[in-house]
């Protein structure tokens, strides 16, 4: 049975309880929970989600940090998973948000969305498909150990900020400032936080099994859309034939989910994905180097040197502009 908002309320107070809180990057409070930042609303549903989530080896997940590019991916490998069984001028793409057609396991499957997420995942076609803000170390074991694969995204952290920063606040009931907003991300409290540890985790994971976790960089998405919607498709299993090569079918697929093409779709101009966030929030710029308009020296100092202690020697690094 889905739970009222009272109830909801009730839930989320008892869990949390213990659990030491702070004021972070987010649009509530943030639980420090099994050694990352939990937004009070995904705990019981994240909970849930690692304690009943068995992942069978065809299901595909996507993983990201919040606000790198999750919408675009999740479209992306939606189409290119189902390109046999929409045709690209009828697709759901084109009336439903690509986050109700590839549902959050931990905000929305094992959340208050679905009535029975057991019963609802057993009737789901194969390849299920899913999306996923949670770190690589807290993911139910079923998933690390069957052969289910993982497509994670990430993106330059300066623009990363500037993205959640102003997403944040369109929900947010309290408006946070920049340099306020700037200090939490820093201290890597932020939803899903802190940053480093969430594309380590996966970036780590990517090298020691290159078949389990497929690494994605927005940058990289944007500079060569083509031969990654290539590389998606071989990762997942279904590689473009030659025919649909030359028949467009890659092209077609990349239109499709292209920033400008779904940010003036009906959908995602006037509908809500709930009831705090409009579908129109996960469309803003889509830009590499936005941030030069926010940062300031200091600012830019600041977070360099982060970059520079927490990735050094990991081989992880960033484009920074276009
Ligand atoms: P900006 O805020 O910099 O514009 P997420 O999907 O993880 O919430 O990330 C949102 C970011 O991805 C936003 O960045 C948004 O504009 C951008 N984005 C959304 N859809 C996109 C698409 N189809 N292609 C490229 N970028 C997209």
């Amino acid at each position: 049975m889905a739970l009222t908002g009272v109830q909801h309320a009730n839930e989320e107070e008892n869990l949390t309880f213990n659990l030491h809180r702070e004021r972070g990057l987010s649009y509530s409070y943030l639980y420090l929970f099994q050694e990352f930042w939990c937004p009070g609303a995904a705990i019981q549903g994240l909970i849930n989600f690692q304690k009943h989530f068995q992942a069978k080896d065809s299901d595909v997940i996507v993983a990201s940090f919040p606000k790198t590019g999750t919408t675009w991916l999740i479209a992306l490998s939606f189409a290119i998973v189902n390109r046999q069984h929409f045709s690209i001028e009828n697709h759901p793409l084109l009336t439903s948000n690509p986050h109700k057609l590839v549902r959050s396991l931990e905000f929305k499957i094992f959340c208050d969305d679905v009535h029975d997420p057991i019963l609802h995942l057993s009737k789901m076609t194969e390849p299920r498909h899913f999306s996923t803000h949670t770190p690589l170390t807290s993911l139910p074991m079923s998933i690390i150990e069957s052969s289910c694969r993982i497509i994670y995204i990430c993106r330059n952290p300066f623009d990363t900020f500037v993205s959640a920063w102003t997403y944040f606040n369109k929900i947010r009931p309290r408006f946070l400032a920049l340099e306020e907003a700037f200090e939490m991300y820093c201290n890597g409290i932020s939803s899903f936080g802190p940053w480093w540890s969430h594309m380590l985790g996966y970036w780590k994971e990517s090298i020691a099994r290159p078949n389990k976790v497929l690494f994605l960089k927005y940058e990289d998405l944007k500079e060569d859309v083509n031969f990654h919607v290539k590389s998606i498709a071989e990762f997942l299993g279904c590689p473009f034939t030659k025919e649909e090569e030359s028949d467009g079918m890659i092209e077609s697929i990349m239109k499709l989910c292209s920033f400008e093409k779904m940010k003036a779709l009906e959908v995602n101009m006037y509908e809500k994905l709930d009831t705090v966030i409009d579908n129109k929030f996960f469309f803003r710029k889509a830009e590499i180097g936005d941030w030069v308009n926010y940062f300031s020296p200091s600012m830019i100092q600041k977070l360099s040197k982060i970059i520079e202690e927490k990735l050094s020697g990991s081989g992880l690094s960033f484009k920074m502009h276009s």
